[in-house]
């Protein structure tokens, strides 16, 4: 019951803060590659599931493990596509020669630790165009995000998420989201399940959804990628349909992590 009248505390401060919900990623608006060119959509085959990661170089893209995980480690079935602001269209589709996941990663529970892999490509991303580039990722022991700076995460994932099913856009879609206090995200998520690998963010309507997970988090000032999208605390993200879970801030990898972002630079040299 305590924890019930902190939460909702909590929910009434974020959004006193925010101000009211939009819709429609949930809470986001349509955009374009060009405005993320550091996007790519991961396509997982029969299973219709896809997520989203992040270019690190022209050959290796970061993302979460939950994502591949979908693949059953069968690296044909994974496809990345790369300029594309059309969802499961367009742009260039690249084959993955290898998939590295983080060694501290755990996955059999509902809530994943160091939640992220690496995907090496067969062929190289052009990012000569405005359509792909490198992103610009945290740095180790970065300061976490605070209340005043805001945050983007964009994806080709549902826009809504509601007992009907979910709702898919056909272009990409970005929403911009305040930054969640660590103090608050361990209250909220419950502090032996937020690690200090983890970032909470968010609001109530915005937020990552379905076939989202894997998209990077990043700092609208900087656009340093500081998250990737991993879990909800009730496996359902904040859109409008979701009634319930509506306070509850999303949960991200956080790249800036020492662990995280060492592993990161082994492998990358970035
Ligand atoms: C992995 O997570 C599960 C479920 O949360 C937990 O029971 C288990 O102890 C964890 N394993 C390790 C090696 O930490």
């Amino acid at each position: 019951m305590d924890s019930q009248i902190r939460l909702l505390w909590a929910a009434a401060a974020v959004l006193a803060v925010w101000g009211t919900p939009a819709r429609g990623i949930s809470g986001g608006h349509s955009t374009a590659i060009e405005k993320f060119p550091y996007l790519v959509a991961i396509e997982i085959a029969n299973t219709g599931g896809s997520c989203v990661g992040t270019i690190v170089t022209e050959q290796w893209v970061l993302t979460s493990a939950h994502c591949v995980s979908q693949a059953k480690d069968k690296l044909e079935a994974i496809s990345v596509r790369s300029e594309a602001t059309t969802r499961h269209a367009g742009g260039k589709l690249h084959s993955v020669a290898a998939v590295e996941k983080h060694p501290k990663l755990n996955n059999t529970g509902p809530f994943p630790t160091y939640d992220a892999a690496l995907l090496r490509l067969k062929d190289k991303i052009d990012t000569s165009g405005a359509a792909a580039a490198r992103a610009t990722l945290a740095k180790a022991g970065d300061d976490d995000p605070d209340w005043q700076h805001k945050l983007l995460v964009a994806g080709w994932g549902a826009v809504s998420e509601d007992y009907d099913g979910n709702e898919y856009p056909e272009v990409l879609m970005a929403a911009r989201l305040p930054a969640v206090p660590r103090h608050l995200c361990e209250l909220v998520q419950t502090k032996s399940r937020f690690l200090p690998s983890m970032l909470c963010a968010g609001v109530y309507g915005k937020d990552w959804c379905e076939n989202d997970g894997g998209a990077p988090l990043v700092r609208e000032d900087t656009r340093a990628v500081v998250g990737i999208a991993s879990w909800h605390a009730f496996g359902q993200c904040s859109s409008p349909g979701s009634a319930g879970v509506a306070g509850y801030p999303a949960v991200y990898t956080k790249v800036g992590d020492k662990e995280i972002r060492k592993w990161i630079a082994d492998k990358t040299w970035v």
